[in-house]
């Protein structure tokens, strides 16, 4: 038996409404195949099903003091960030691994850095194929746009299929889907499998193809400036998003329900429905917003609660994927153990190399700087590596 050379702390997440957890009792098995010790916080599971007892089973141990457990942690795996007093508690050289949202949570940035924590935040890992299996980002997304759908379904007032009987012919509802990504494609392929009738729109032009191939119809606002490097979008200018708006105004007015899901990394979502729009859409009709976080592709989406205007209602739908903690806890922890099967080097230690473009892009702070340019721009030049 290989001797334990990386200890792996999994914690209890502390975020309201966190639902997963960052391994379960199936990841823990193959952190232990490649060597390392696992220990696990009491109850981390419990909201996505796992139980203390699995994870023993698997091989793991259940610590006794949490807080004893970060201040010796050598690799912690986390889902959201933790905040800057637990993230102070971490020893110099300690690994973090998980959606850090480094842009919103900037003191905790700041504290890593502080305590010579190597984070890496799965937000930056890079899109290419050797990434896949760590590509946290489309594993969420892919269930948030299936609940998504479901979410719209469940709270319009009419039904989303046609119904043809005897007493009379129903129209299928009419859906609307913005951003056409990877939560987006999957809303699309959702609506459409529960019989309604889905328009999509996207700035980039490959999104066009994709949407048409799922049976949906591609509102074309796309422009050739809208894709930037690594197929993500490039935030739209003023001129470019009222002329969008102004295409998409017949569609949204006639839409049961809205899809929210365009975004544009590190920047604040495009408003695509602005306050006028919701007002000429009928009564009844339901905006789900996936981009609530980043601000809401929809004026009115309240990132804090639901709200009906001229009774449409807006429903925020940041972190939809915690709906289904079981299967997104599933696929994050396959997500965070090819991150440590990525860091763990020959003789079994979990060590970062930078030499790796996929470590490169996704270290956050190492050495006490932060690495990634952005954020530390938010941070003032002077946490610059
Ligand atoms: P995302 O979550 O960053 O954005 C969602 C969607 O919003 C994108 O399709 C974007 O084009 C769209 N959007 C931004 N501004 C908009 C506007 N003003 N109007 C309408 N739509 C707007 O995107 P996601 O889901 O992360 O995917 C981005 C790209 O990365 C896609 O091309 C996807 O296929 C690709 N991708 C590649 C992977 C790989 O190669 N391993 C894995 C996952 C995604």
């Amino acid at each position: 038996m290989l001797w334990p050379v990386s200890t792996v702390l999994v914690p209890a997440e502390r975020a309201a409404g966190e639902t997963r957890v960052a391994a379960t009792p199936d990841s823990v098995g193959r952190l232990l195949r490649l060597g390392h010790h696992v220990l696990v916080e009491p109850g981390a599971g419990a909201a996505s099903g796992h139980a203390d007892e699995a994870y023993v089973a698997a091989g793991a141990e259940i610590v006794a003091d949490a807080d004893a457990a970060w201040s010796d942690a050598e690799v912690v795996l986390v889902v959201g960030p933790p905040d800057p007093t637990r993230a102070a508690l971490l020893p110099a050289g300690a690994t973090l691994i998980g959606l850090l949202s480094p842009a919103r949570n900037l003191e905790t940035v700041r504290t890593l850095a502080e305590r010579q924590v190597r984070a890496l935040a799965l937000e930056l890992v890079p899109r290419i194929s050797r990434a896949q299996a760590m590509d946290a980002l489309t594993s969420q997304a892919n269930l948030a746009g299936y609940r998504a759908a479901i979410v719209a379904a469940a709270a319009s007032p009419r039904s989303f299929p046609l119904f043809m009987t005897a007493a009379g012919t129903l129209r299928p509802a009419t859906v609307v889907v913005l951003g056409a990504g990877v939560a987006g494609l999957q809303a699309i392929a959702t609506a459409r499998r529960l019989g309604a009738l889905v328009r999509a729109n996207d700035i980039r032009p490959a999104a066009a193809e994709e949407v048409r191939s799922l049976g949906a119809e591609f509102i074309d606002t796309t422009d050739e400036a809208g894709q930037a490097e690594g197929g993500y979008a490039r935030a739209a200018s003023a001129s470019q998003l009222s002329a969008q708006q102004e295409v998409l105004a017949e569609h949204l007015a006639a839409a049961d329900a809205v899809i929210c899901t365009a975004v544009v990394p590190g920047k604040p979502a495009p408003t695509l429905v602005p306050a006028e729009m919701v007002e000429r859409m009928a009564p009844g009709a339901v905006i789900v917003d996936l981009a609530a976080a980043e601000g809401g592709n929809c004026a009115l989406t309240d990132p804090s609660g639901e709200v009906t205007h001229h009774g449409v209602r807006l429903i925020p739908a940041a972190d939809l994927a915690r709906s289904l903690p079981g299967e997104a806890s599933d696929l994050y922890a396959r997500n965070t153990q090819a991150v440590v099967e990525l860091l763990t080097d020959d003789d079994g230690v979990v060590a970062p190399d930078t030499d790796d473009a996929i470590v490169d892009a996704a270290l956050l702070t190492a050495d006490g700087v932060v690495r990634h340019g952005p954020t530390a721009e938010l941070l003032g030049d002077h946490q610059r590596a």
